[in-house]
């Protein structure tokens, strides 16, 4: 898309150097008729009485104007206007924009992301920001999908704050006018049989005086309201789960307790004292932080990133991943003994597997596992023989994407270098809350 994009803007660039080539030619016939009038207004007797000079006045007019006004008339840069519709062709926007629309739709209901909110953010900068015109056309996307609390929530928000984005003039001419924002959020309201119809009609009246259809619409949907008054549709609250509440970070989490230790059961952890933190008492889940080194985690996404198709798995939509066995490098028989040192355990199993991920919605990771059938050995019975997980970030997150246990309360922030360890069935309700920016490792 972005290679598309960047096509599009050099094809659009290309036609304002057309406009700006006819303008130039243009601009500089005025330049030299004007110079000749100029000259014939010193004496136009004596200019006209020259008839060589009469001659040449005659045959421009007779001429050169009928020629300015067919080249006036002729379409600039046709082929530039025609790229645009190839360079569109067979890319299937629709289907994509609606998909996108859906991601944006889930996602913001998951995280309780308010449209006000979010085209108040910095338009050049924030990752969180929509404009009015993107507000309004996820505002039609709902219409059309009859979710008209949605519909009215977008289309409110895109005709009221019309004016924040910078680029509010511009969708005058490319674009939506206000006027129509209004209007439609009037037709979103009227779905939900509120009075603020009315207001919206105004709205819209105000910005496009003499749309006699504007009024038409207004007069007919008075005229069925006056008939048969409906009693307003109120908004569906939706009470957040308490997993909602946890990734959204509404919840203070319970306090977890930080201290250092030294672990005796290997020579690596002899001498490195280990920061622990933890989150769920009773050892049951804890964090062990910066104790992987930049090195081996860029080693680690080496690995991913060369994994062989035999090695590579999908867990879901969005979740993919590559199996790699203990015995791949030494990095990684060094980071399993350390792992299984900071658990305390004496036997670990002999792969281990990075999974990337950037999902919409949360998802428990290693119930994905269980579910998979790449895995026969962790399907039920071998699952529940797994006594503690490591999960090792090789990524930061800081858009969504928490780890959190929430009947446990408790709610992590990957942050590259981190270990997160999970003992018993605790482990298994780890659950990633979805990530809004980037994706997890
Ligand atoms: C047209 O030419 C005049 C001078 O002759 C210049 O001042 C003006 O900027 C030019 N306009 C454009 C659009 O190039
Ligand atoms: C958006 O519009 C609403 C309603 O008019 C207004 O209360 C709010 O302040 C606006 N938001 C911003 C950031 O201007
Ligand atoms: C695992 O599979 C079962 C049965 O197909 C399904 O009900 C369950 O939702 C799946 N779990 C996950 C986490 O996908």
């Amino acid at each position: 898309w972005l290679n598309l994009e960047r096509d599009l803007l050099q094809n659009l660039q290309e036609y304002a150097e057309k406009l700006e080539e006819k303008i130039d030619i243009i601009n500089d016939s005025v330049k030299e008729y004007k110079e000749e009038i100029a000259e014939a207004n010193e004496d136009p007797e004596l200019y006209l009485s020259n008839p060589i000079n009469s001659f040449r006045l005659i045959r421009h007019m007779h001429q050169d104007w009928v020629s300015w006004q067919i080249y006036m008339e002729k379409p600039v840069a046709e082929e530039q206007v025609a790229k645009i519709e190839s360079l569109l062709q067979g890319r299937h926007i629709k289907i994509e924009f609606q998909r996108a629309a859906e991601d944006v739709e889930i996602l913001t209901k998951f995280y309780d992301l308010k449209p006000q909110e979010l085209v108040a953010k910095d338009e050049g900068k924030s990752p969180l920001h929509l404009s009015p015109l993107d507000c309004y056309h996820l505002g039609l996307d709902r219409y059309e999908t009859a979710d008209y609390q949605g519909a009215a929530k977008w289309l409110g928000v895109a005709a009221k704050n019309f004016t924040l984005s910078k680029y509010s003039e511009l969708y005058e001419m490319i674009g939506v006018p206000r006027w129509q924002m209004y209007r439609d959020y009037g037709r979103a309201l009227r779905q939900l049989d509120r009075p603020e119809v009315y207001d919206a009609y105004q709205k819209a009246n105000e910005l496009s005086p003499h749309n006699v259809h504007l009024m038409e619409e207004l007069r007919m949907f008075e005229l069925l309201t006056l008939r048969d008054p409906m009693e307003p549709i109120p908004d569906e609250i939706e009470t957040p789960t308490k997993m909602q509440e946890m990734c959204r970070g509404n919840f203070s989490p319970e306090p977890g307790h930080l201290f250092c230790e030294y672990i005796t059961v290997n020579p690596f952890l002899d001498f490195a004292p280990l920061r622990i933190e933890v989150l769920v008492d009773e050892l049951f889940a804890f964090l062990y932080l910066g104790s992987v080194y930049e090195s081996e985690i860029e080693h680690l996404k080496d690995a991913f990133e060369r994994c062989s198709p035999v090695d590579t798995f999908v867990l879901d939509e969005g979740i993919t991943g590559c199996s790699i066995s203990d015995g791949y490098s030494r990095v990684t028989r060094r980071l399993k003994e350390r792992i299984q040192g900071m658990m305390v355990l004496d036997k670990g199993s002999d792969r281990s597997y990075i999974v990337q991920y950037a999902s919409v919605k949360p998802f428990q990771v290693y119930k994905l596992f269980r579910n998979a059938t790449k895995f026969p050995e962790l399907n039920s019975e071998g699952f529940e023989e797994i006594e503690g997980t490591a999960m090792v970030f090789l990524n930061d997150e800081s858009l969504g994407g928490g780890i959190t246990i929430s009947d446990y309360k408790m709610l992590t922030q990957p942050k590259k270098g981190n270990v997160l360890i999970t003992f018993d069935e605790i482990a298994f309700e780890t659950t990633i809350c979805p990530n809004l920016e980037g994706s997890g490792l």
